[in-house]
C-alpha cells in the first residue's frame, strides 16, 4: 500500500480514499486543493466553490446560470479562448436557455437508450478481442491497451470514422485533455489551437466527401448532416462545434471511468470477489464505485442574477466551480458517503452532472462500462497492481493514465 499522501494535492493525484475524505470534509483544505488541481495560484475574487449536493442541484437547475469557460471566454477551462468546441461554440455544452433546449431535443434521440442497446454485442466483442491480445502475457498496462482503445474504437464507429483514424484522434484528445502525468508538459495554447485545427480539417474533408457523393451514411455524422433544425440543415460551424465536443467527450470519459473502476477493483480484491460471487450486483456496484471515484470531477458556471442556494446567495456576476465529486460524498446526500456499498440503493450520484447540462452520453457510457467490465472479469477475474507501483491520477477527467496489472 502506498504511503499516506503528504498534501491535498498529493491525495488528489494518488489516493482516491484520501481524496474522497478531503472532499467530504468541512475544513478549508479543498480550496487549496482546488487551486492545485486547476494549476492557478489564486482563486480570483468573484469565484465560489460549490461542494454540496443541494447547492449544485439548485444551481444547475436554475435558468439564471450560464456555462463558463467555453469558446471566447478562456479562463477556467484552461482553454485560453479555446473551449471544448475548438474554434466553434461547443454544442450543446456552451449554450444556455432556449437555444440549449433546442439542441438537446435534436441530439438526445441520437444517444437514447434504445439506440445504444444494439451496440452492446459490438462492445463485448471488442472488449474480448483486445483482451485476446495480451491475456497470455499475464501483464498489461490496462489503460493503454484496454481502457483507452476500447471505448474510443466504439465511439469512432458510432460517429462513422474509420478505425484507422484511432491513433490520430487519440493524439488530438490527449492534447486537449492531457494526462497530467508527473513531468508531462501542459499543452500550450498554440498546441491546442493546432490540435483543433487538425481535427477540424479532417472533419471538413469528411463533410465535403459525404456532401459530394450524396451518400451521407447511416452514422452520427451522416445523421447530423441531414437532420432538420428550424427548417434548415445544420451549418458547417454548428457541425464542427458538435463534432469537436463529441470527440472529446466520447474518447476520454469512458476510458477514464473504466480505468478508475478497474484500479479500484484491483486495489480492493474483497469488493471484486463480492461482485464475482453475485454478478447481478454489477450495475449497482458500478454506480457505487463511479460515485466514489467520480471520474469527471468539476464543471463551471456563471450567475447572471442573484441565485438563492440552500447554503446562501450566489451573487449575480459570480463564477462557480462545481465539484460533482464532492457532492457525491456529501454526508447530507448519502448515508456513510465514504463507505463503498456495492448494493447502495438509491444512489442519486451526479457523476454525469445534474440539471440542464446533464450528460448526453450517459446511456452509452453506462452500457459500455457494464459490458466491458463484465467481459474483463469473465476473462481475467483475479489481478493485481504490481508491488511498488503507485498509480497517479490526472485532474479532470481523473484517471490513472498508466495502469499496470498482472494476473
Ligand atoms: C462515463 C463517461 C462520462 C462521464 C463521467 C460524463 C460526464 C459528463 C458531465 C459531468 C457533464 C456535464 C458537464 C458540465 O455541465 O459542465 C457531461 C456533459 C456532456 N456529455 Fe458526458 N460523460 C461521459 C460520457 C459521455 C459520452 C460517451 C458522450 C458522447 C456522446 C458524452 C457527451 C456529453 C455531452 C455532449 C455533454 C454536454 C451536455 C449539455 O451541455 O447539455 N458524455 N458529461
Amino acid at each position: 500500500m502506498a504511503e499516506a499522501p503528504t498534501s491535498p494535492y498529493e491525495a488528489f493525484m494518488t489516493d482516491p480514499e484520501a481524496e474522497a475524505a478531503l472532499l467530504a470534509s468541512e475544513n478549508p483544505q479543498p480550496v487549496h486543493y482546488q487551486k492545485a488541481a486547476l494549476g492557478i495560484d489564486e482563486v480570483a475574487p468573484g469565484f465560489v466553490v460549490l461542494r454540496k449536493m443541494a447547492d449544485i442541484q439548485a444551481l444547475t437547475r436554475s435558468r439564471d446560470v450560464l456555462q463558463f469557460g467555453g469558446q471566447g471566454q478562456g479562463g477556467m477551462a484552461g482553454g485560453g479562448g479555446l473551449g471544448l468546441g475548438g474554434h466553434h461554440v461547443a454544442i450543446p455544452l456552451e449554450l444556455d436557455g432556449a437555444e440549449h433546449t433546442k439542441w438537446r431535443k435534436i441530439l438526445d434521440p441520437v444517444f437514447a437508450p434504445k439506440k445504444m442497446a444494439p451496440l452492446e454485442p459490438r462492445i463485448r466483442e471488442r472488449s474480448a478481442a483486445l483482451i485476446d491480445r495480451f491475456i497470455d502475457r499475464h501483464e498489461v498496462d490496462a489503460y493503454e491497451e484496454w481502457c483507452e482503445p476500447l471505448p474510443s474504437g466504439v465511439f469512432l464507429s458510432i460517429m462513422g470514422i474509420p478505425e484507422s483514424e484511432l491513433a490520430h484522434f487519440l493524439g488530438f484528445k490527449n492534447v486537449i485533455l492531457p494526462s497530467g502525468a508527473p513531468g508531462a508538459p501542459m499543452p500550450t495554447l498554440e498546441e491546442r489551437d493546432a490540435a483543433f485545427t487538425d481535427c477540424e480539417t479532417w472533419f471538413a474533408a469528411e463533410f465535403d466527401r459525404r456532401e459530394k457523393s450524396g451518400n451521407y451514411g447511416e452514422d452520427v455524422i451522416g445523421w447530423l448532416m441531414q437532420v432538420d433544425v428550424d427548417g434548415r440543415r445544420i451549418t458547417r460551424d454548428e457541425l464542427h462545434g458538435i463534432c469537436n465536443l463529441l470527440m472529446i467527450a466520447g474518447l476520454d470519459t469512458v476510458a477514464a471511468s473504466l480505468a478508475c473502476i478497474l484500479a479500484h477493483l484491483a486495489r480492493h480484491p474483497d469488493r471484486r470477489r463480492t461482485i464475482l460471487a453475485s454478478p447481478d450486483i454489477w450495475p449497482s456496484a458500478i454506480e457505487e464505485i463511479f460515485r466514489f471515484e467520480s471520474p469527471v470531477t468539476q464543471g463551471y458556471r456563471h450567475a447572471t442574477k442573484d441565485i438563492e442556494l440552500p447554503s446562501g446567495t450566489m451573487k449575480a456576476g459570480t463564477n462557480a466551480v462545481l465539484w460533482w465529486s464532492a457532492a457525491n460524498v456529501d454526508g447530507e446526500a448519502f448515508d456513510d458517503p465514504l463507505e463503498v456499498r456495492l448494493d447502495r440503493q438509491p444512489n442519486p450520484h451526479i457523476g454525469f452532472a445534474s440539471g440542464w447540462h446533464r450528460c448526453l452520453g450517459s446511456h452509452l457510457a453506462r452500457m459500455e462500462l457494464r459490458a466491458a467490465l463484465d467481459v474483463w472479469h469473465s476473462r481475467i477475474p483475479d489481478y493485481d497492481i504490481p508491488e511498488g507501483v503507485e498509480l497517479r491520477y490526472s485532474a479532470n477527467p481523473r484517471a490513472p493514465h498508466t495502469l499496470p496489472l498482472t494476473w
